[in-house]
């Protein structure tokens, strides 16, 4: 019995501020972040492979009516981002999520929360990877260089077009289908396999960890110029690509409808990941009770506006259909022939992407360092360069873990896996303030999360939609499609029991709902695959973590 509390033990909010307040570098973190620079790195966080390549897939999925589905999913993300910034507010050190869910829940469900940001720092880093090889292709590509197709793409997208060609014919293929095809055919050959991998991807990611591993550091400055270049792309294409808008491509606007619309949950998604990395500046942040929540909503803002304005300028430039492509900002402006802004906006996207590369590249070690201060990691992961001064051994791990899968996988795969973890993260932070109300810990909260007393409002709500549901005949046609939206009505009920027993606040029950509806559209193989990486974390934490775990053998409590 003992053993299985032990699994639950938790570090007091009193204790990690603490050990913050005695940590080395702490004394060296000077609190000078304001609002403004709290949104510029939450912009520099947020903006990269999503608005560059992935809204091509999720536009061609759902038509313009994706421009909806940011809305839908920013609405989920400021639930969640509120929640946030209570956490960040209360226990006010870097470690995120991670450290969150040490106070709420306990160690067992700290861990898994590590294990899960790794989907979301590493995974999504691949995305960003293959996404920069696509744009620096094209700019070469811009300046007359033609890069071998089969030294720039994934193996399985090329074979699956060259079988595509042989079975249908050419007229069937995509543009994209086309090239990869070509690239396979005119692949060299090693004991009868074709030889195909990303190069510019896993190259990339060699020179930026490199860059991490030497001690680059990402400034105020530095992050202010990133954004106002990311951003000025956006703008750009914004701004020029309105003029080349045929509003009959708006129409239909949902041609293939709610499905398609939701089939590009998990791209638009990934487009909006990164706002929660802001709190990981709480303690070098003038004002973190009161700036924090600004800032996380005013960049989530700014990001929907331009998301929103993007995916309505893309698809009404060319039509939807043509647009699974990995590089479609540049792309739409070749389609319409206006080739020297296609030029342009290759050249800025590779130096935008490369900066939201080194964001990530630079977070998923201190995660890893902060994970083994605790025990939870082999020492290695915490051991500082001496030189260098930064997590070596950690950086070296993020850069295999990443560049070797970006060589070799297509993106898609890894924009819903990284997805899933990082909505099972968010849902445990929703689920984290619900615990601090309960337990009295939100009283120590500088920032709260607006409370509406959602005692009878979640019961009701849920008596109303399940009923509607079942009246109009759709719940078993729902259940059918998509078998997962039994667990968010499950959730739904549950929550309603507990809330009526708490009092529960209403807008983390918000958070929790929104993005586990979202979560349900990711597909019950993706959730397979997430729960063998959630088994296979566990296994480890059992061998390892628990073990070792700086609060084996204390009495730890809130
Ligand atoms: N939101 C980040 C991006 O789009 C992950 O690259």
């Amino acid at each position: 019995m003992a053993r299985f509390t032990s699994l639950f033990r938790k570090k007091s909010v009193d204790k990690i501020i603490a050990d913050s307040a005695t940590h080395e570098q702490s004394h060296s973190l000077l609190r000078i972040l304001g609002v403004r620079d709290l949104v510029s790195l939450g912009v520099a966080a947020i903006i990269g492979a999503g608005i560059f390549s992935t809204i091509g897939r999720a536009s061609f999925e759902g038509g313009p009516a994706v421009a909806l589905l940011f809305v839908f999913t920013a609405i989920a993300c400021i639930f969640t981002a509120l929640c946030y910034a209570q956490f960040a507010s209360t226990v006010p050190v870097s470690g995120s999520a991670y450290t969150y869910a040490y106070v709420a829940f306990g160690e067992l469900a700290a861990w898994i929360i590590g294990w899960a940001l790794i989907l979301e720092y590493a995974v999504s880093n691949m995305v960003v990877a293959i996404s920069w090889s696509e744009y620096f292709v094209s700019m070469l590509g811009g300046f007359g260089i033609k890069f071998p197709g089969w030294l720039s793409m994934n193996p399985g997208s090329a074979y699956q077009a060259w079988e595509k060609l042989q079975v249908s014919g050419e007229t069937s293929l995509s543009v994209i289908e086309k090239t990869a095809a070509a690239a396979y055919q005119a692949a060299p050959s090693l004991a009868g396999f074709k030889i195909v991998f990303d190069l510019p991807a896993g190259i990339i990611t060699f020179l930026v960890t490199w860059l991490c591993y030497i001690g680059i550091r990402e400034s105020r400055n530095a992050s202010n110029i990133m954004v106002v270049l990311k951003v000025g792309v956006v703008l750009l294409v914004i701004v020029a690509g309105a003029f080349f808008v045929k509003p009959e491509n708006w129409s239909p606007f949902a041609p293939n409808g709610i499905n398609g619309v939701l089939k590009g949950v998990a791209a638009v998604f990934f487009a909006y990941i990164g706002f929660d990395s802001i709190s990981t500046t709480a303690e070098e942040c003038k004002n973190p009770q009161t700036d924090m929540p600004r800032a996380m909503i005013y960049t989530l803002l700014i990001c929907t506006v331009l998301y929103i304005l993007i995916a309505l300028v893309l698809t009404g430039m060319v039509s939807y259909k043509e647009l699974l492509v990995d590089d479609p900002l540049a792309f739409v402006f070749q389609q319409v022939g206006f080739d020297f802004m296609a030029g342009v906006i290759s050249v800025s996207a590779v130096i935008a992407i490369t900066s939201a590369l080194l964001v990530y590249q630079l977070g998923q070690p201190r995660i890893w360092m902060a994970m083994s201060r605790d025990g939870l990691l082999w020492k290695k992961f915490s051991t500082i360069h001496p030189r260098y001064k930064t997590p070596g051994f950690a950086t070296i791990m993020t850069g295999l873990l990443v560049g070797i899968p970006a060589l070799f996988f297509d993106m898609g795969f890894f924009v819903d896996l990284t997805s899933v973890g990082t909505f099972f993260a968010f849902i445990l932070v929703c689920c984290g303030v619900l615990y601090m109300d309960h337990s009295g810990i939100s009283e120590k909260s500088k920032f709260r999360v607006p409370r509406v007393n959602g005692q009878f409002v979640i019961g009701i709500s849920f008596l109303v939609a399940i009923g509607y549901t079942i009246f109009s005949g759709s719940f078993a046609d729902i259940v059918a499609e998509r078998p997962l939206m039994l667990a968010f009505w499950a959730a739904w009920l549950l929550l309603s029991v507990l809330g009526y027993r708490h009092k529960f606040s209403l807008l983390p029950v918000m958070g929790i709902l929104t993005n586990l509806y979202l979560m349900t559209e990711l597909g019950a193989s993706n959730w397979i695959i997430f729960l063998i990486w959630l088994l296979i974390g566990l296994g480890i934490y059992l061998m390892y973590g628990y073990k070792n775990s700086k609060l084996a053998g204390t009495n730890s409590s809130r």
